[in-house]
C-alpha cells in the first residue's frame, strides 16, 4: 500500500470581502503587526499567504529592524528608513524609537529631520496627515471632517516657512510636526491616532524647491497679506469646530508670523507656539538647572542675547517673567538682559525694531562710552563690555561664538553658561569642542543640537512641550497661560540630581520628564483658572491614566 495521497482542499472557504479586509489591514500603518501576526489572528483575519510563515514577536522585529536600520549608509537614509516604517507599522516603529531613545531621537528629529525636509520630495511615499493647500482653501472643512480623524488631541501645525535654521522649506515643512508627534508618542504616551501633523502649504519662496521637478508642495511663491491671513483664520476655525478640546502647536513659522499668529490665536484656543513658548521654557529651565549649580540667582546674572527673533526674545521673555515672580522689579529684570541681532546690540532709536525686540532695546547714552569701531556694537563688544556670565545663541549664525568672544566672556567668569542653540549642527554659533577648549573646560555647555560630547546638555525642546500638552490635556485647559510655562521652566530647571556633567536629565528618561512636566503645568493650569471642569482625580493618575505604550493589542 502506498502513502495516502495529500488531501488539498480546492474550494476557497474565505469571502471576497475578507480577502479584501486582510490586505487593508495590512496596509494600515495603525493596525498592521507584520510578521507578528499569531496563527490564530492568521486563521481568523485570512493573513496566510500574505505574510511569510514564521511568526515573530515585537522584540525579534524590533531587533530585524534595528540591524536593517544600522545597515543603512548614513543618517539621512536612516531617517528615510524609520519614516517608511512608521508609515507601514507604527507599533514596530514606535517600539523601536523608544527602545533607545538617544540613538532613534536624532534620526527622527533635530538634527536629521532638516535633511529630511530638505530632500522630503526625494523619499516622499505615502500620506501621514494632512496637506491644507491654498488651492484647497474652499475644502479643508471637508478634510478635517474624514472619521478617521475622531480621536485627534494633538495637532502640530507649520506652513514650512522657517524649517529649523534652514528656511523655507515648502511642503517639505511637513516633515517637522510628523517629527514633533512621533515624540509626543515616545515622550507623552499619546496614541498614533491621537496625534495630527498639518502642514499648510501656501506655496514657498525656495525657487531651488519650486523649480525641482520632483517637488510635492504646490508650485507657487508664498501668499502672503490678507490673503495668509484668511487663510489661517479659516484653518483656525475649522480646527477649533472639528477638534474643540484639541492642543493646536505651531511650529517653525516665520518669525514675522509666529509673533502675529501666536498673539491672535492664543487666547481664542488651547494652542501655543513652540519656537516661543517651548524654547524660551527649555532654555530657561536649563539655565535655572545652570545657576543651581553654580549657586547663584537669576537676578545675578549677566545675560547677553544673540539672535532675537522668535525664540531669542521668547527666551527674554520669560527670563523676564521668572525673574519678576522672584520679586525683581520690570526694569531691574529687562536690564540685565543685552539682546544683540543682525545689526549689532539693540539699542533705542534703531531702525526696524520688532515690537518684542524694542522691549529690550538699551539706552544709547549707557552704551556710547563702548568704544565700539563702527556704528554698531559688535558681539565682541557687548562681551567685553557686558562681562556676561550667560551668552544665549539663537541667530541660525554658524560660528559666531568664536575664540576672541569666548575668551573674553570666560576671562571675565569663572564658569561661563554658554547656549549655541541654534540648529541644525551646521547653523550652530559654536561647536562645544571649541568651547570647552576656549574656556579650559569651566563652560557649562548647552546646544539646540546633539554633537555627542560628553557633559554637553542638549537643550532640546523635547524636554518640555510633551508635558506641556499632557499637563495641559489631562485636566481639559482651555489655554496655554505664561505661567504654565514658567512652572514648566522651574520644574526643568530641578530634574537634574547629579550635580555634575549635563544640565538636564538622559534622554532615556524622557518620559518621566514628560510626566514630572506634565503635573506641575496641569496644577498651574487649575490655579490660573483654565480649567473649566475641576478633576475629582488626583493629577498624578490623571497625566498617568492614558498613557500608550507601543505594544500589539
Ligand atoms: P528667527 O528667524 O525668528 O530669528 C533669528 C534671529 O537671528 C533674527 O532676529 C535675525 O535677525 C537674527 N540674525 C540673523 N543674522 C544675524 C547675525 N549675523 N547676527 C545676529 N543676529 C542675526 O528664528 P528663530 O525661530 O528665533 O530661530 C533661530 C535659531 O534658533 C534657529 O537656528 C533655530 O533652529 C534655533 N532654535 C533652537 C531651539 C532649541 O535649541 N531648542 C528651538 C527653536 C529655535
Amino acid at each position: 500500500m502506498g502513502q495516502p495521497a495529500l488531501l488539498i482542499r480546492r474550494i476557497s472557504s474565505i469571502s471576497p470581502a475578507l480577502h479584501a479586509a486582510a490586505r487593508a489591514l495590512l496596509a494600515d500603518p495603525l493596525t498592521n503587526k507584520g510578521t507578528a501576526f499569531t496563527e490564530a489572528e492568521r486563521d481568523r483575519l485570512g493573513l496566510h499567504g500574505l505574510l511569510p510563515p514564521h511568526v515573530g514577536t515585537l522584540d525579534s522585529q524590533i531587533a530585524r529592524r534595528r540591524r536593517a536600520l544600522e545597515r543603512q549608509p548614513d543618517d539621512f537614509h536612516r531617517y528615510a528608513f524609520l519614516r517608511e516604517l512608521q508609515d507601514s507599522n507604527e507599533v514596530l516603529f514606535h517600539a523601536l524609537v523608544q527602545s533607545d531613545l538617544p540613538r532613534m531621537l536624532p534620526l527622527v528629529y533635530t538634527p536629521t529631520v532638516g535633511e529630511g525636509c530638505e530632500r522630503f520630495s526625494e523619499i516622499w511615499r505615502r500620506p501621514r496627515g494632512l496637506f491644507l493647500s491654498w488651492p484647497n482653501r474652499n475644502r479643508i472643512a471637508d478634510i478635517l471632517a474624514d472619521p478617521a480623524l475622531d480621536r485627534v488631541k494633538v495637532i502640530v501645525v507649520s506652513d514650512g516657512e522657517r524649517i529649523l535654521g534652514l528656511g523655507d522649506q515648502g511642503a517639505g515643512g511637513m516633515g517637522i510636526p510628523i517629527g514633533k508627534l512621533a515624540l509626543y508618542t515616545a515622550c507623552a504616551g499619546f496614541h498614533p491616532a491621537e496625534v495630527l501633523p498639518i502642514l499648510l502649504d501656501v506655496g514657498t519662496d525656495n525657487a531651488a524647491r519650486r523649480d525641482d521637478p520632483l517637488y510635492v508642495g504646490w508650485r507657487n511663491p508664498r501668499i502672503r497679506g490678507d490673503d495668509y491671513d484668511a487663510f489661517v483664520e479659516a484653518f483656525v476655525t475649522a480646527v477649533a469646530e472639528r477638534f474643540p478640546k484639541a492642543l493646536l502647536q505651531w511650529e517653525d513659522f516665520a518669525g514675522h508670523n509666529a509673533y502675529r499668529l501666536l498673539d491672535r490665536y492664543r487666547d481664542r484656543l488651547l494652542s501655543f507656539n513652540d519656537d516661543i513658548q517651548g524654547t524660551a521654557t527649555t532654555a530657561v529651565g536649563t539655565l535655572l538647572a545652570a545657576i543651581r549649580r553654580t549657586g547663584e540667582t537669576l537676578a545675578d546674572q549677566r545675560i547677553v542675547l544673540f539672535g532675537a527673533g522668535a525664540a531669542g526674545t521668547g527666551i527674554a521673555d520669560l527670563l523676564v517673567r521668572v525673574m519678576i515672580a522672584d520679586g525683581q522689579d520690570e526694569a531691574a529684570a529687562r536690564g540685565r538682559i543685552w539682546a544683540v541681532d543682525r545689526d549689532g546690540l539693540i539699542v533705542q532709536g534703531m531702525n526696524a525694531l520688532t515690537t518684542q525686540q524694542a522691549a529690550f532695546a538699551r539706552d544709547a547714552g549707557d552704551v556710547a562710552s563702548w568704544g565700539n569701531a563702527g556704528p554698531h556694537i559688535s558681539l565682541a563688544t557687548t562681551v567685553a563690555s557686558v562681562r556676561p556670565t550667560v551668552l544665549i545663541g539663537a541667530s541660525g549664525q554658524h560660528d559666531a561664538f568664536d575664540e576672541q568672544v569666548i575668551r573674553s566672556m570666560a576671562a571675565a567668569t569663572p564658569q561661563p553658561i554658554i547656549f549655541p542653540l541654534s540648529n541644525p549642527v551646521s547653523r550652530a554659533e559654536a561647536s562645544p569642542a571649541d568651547l570647552i577648549a576656549w574656556t579650559e573646560g569651566r563652560a557649562l555647555i548647552g546646544t539646540g543640537s546633539p554633537f555627542g560630547v560628553a557633559g554637553v546638555t542638549q537643550v532640546n525642546n523635547v524636554y518640555v512641550f510633551p508635558g506641556i500638552g499632557l499637563g495641559a490635556l489631562a485636566v481639559g485647559a482651555t489655554r496655554i497661560t505664561d505661567g504654565m510655562f514658567m512652572a514648566a521652566a522651574r520644574e526643568l530647571g530641578t530634574l537634574d540630581e547629579s550635580g555634575a556633567g549635563p544640565l538636564l536629565p538622559p534622554i532615556d528618561d524622557l518620559r518621566p520628564v514628560a510626566i514630572r512636566i506634565a503635573e506641575v503645568v496641569a496644577r498651574e493650569a487649575i490655579a490660573d483658572g483654565v480649567v473649566p471642569e475641576l478633576p475629582t482625580e488626583p493629577i498624578p493618575d490623571l497625566v498617568r491614566q492614558d498613557l500608550w505604550d507601543a505594544t500589539y493589542a
